[in-house]
């Protein structure tokens, strides 16, 4: 609803020049430590796990851990990490993808996801896309498909909708709030 997305966008504080100059920052901790808005995204992103059959869901390492775990409480589903490369400590799949600056590596359980599962994928942010893009390759390369990707805000203005478009294959990418 109107009144739950303008609750979201009160509780996130834009913080200019970080982490570098010219960067602005979308600060999730006031929306975090609000018990009314952190509810009310983790009912929102729970109804979409359902809406979308959702069987498991997957939280993007750091901040995308903080929301997916209790949204797939609330889903009643299982929670799965993608996170950044060594620190898983079974037999991993890995993926890498490109930074602003370089490249990163995020890593999956290769045994959390079988043919049957359909995952949402959830985090904070959309930026360049590049994060959630890794991440649905890890899904595939897993054996599972992709219910959804699932996040708290969209940066529309650096295009990751486009680019993730082609590794979606139709499964949709919801965004409840677009800055
Ligand atoms: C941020 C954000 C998303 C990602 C979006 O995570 O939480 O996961 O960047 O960027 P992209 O769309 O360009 O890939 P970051 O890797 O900075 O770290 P954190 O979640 O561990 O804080
Ligand atoms: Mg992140």
């Amino acid at each position: 609803t109107t009144d739950m997305r303008e609750l979201l966008l009160s509780r996130i504080r834009d913080v200019s020049d970080y982490p570098k100059p010219g960067v602005m920052f979308k600060d999730i901790t006031p929306l975090l430590a609000d018990p009314a808005a952190f509810t009310a995204l983790t009912d929102a992103l729970a109804d979409m796990c359902a809406r979308h059959g959702a069987t498991k869901v997957v939280g993007l390492e750091a901040r995308g851990f903080i929301l997916a775990a209790p949204v797939a409480v609330r889903a009643g589903l299982g929670f799965i990490p993608v996170r950044k490369a060594g620190k898983l400590p079974g037999a991993t799949l890995a993926q890498a993808y490109e930074l602003e600056y370089g490249t990163a590596e995020i890593e999956i359980h290769a045994e959390d996801l079988d043919g049957d599962d359909r995952v949402m994928v959830i985090d904070d942010v959309l930026a360049t896309g590049g994060t959630a893009e890794a991440s649905l390759e890890l899904i595939r390369r897993a054996g599972a498909e992709v219910a959804g990707v699932a996040i708290l805000m969209e940066l529309g203005f650096l295009g990751g909708r486009a680019r993730l478009e082609p590794a979606l294959r139709g499964a949709p990418l919801e965004a409840l709030l677009t800055v």
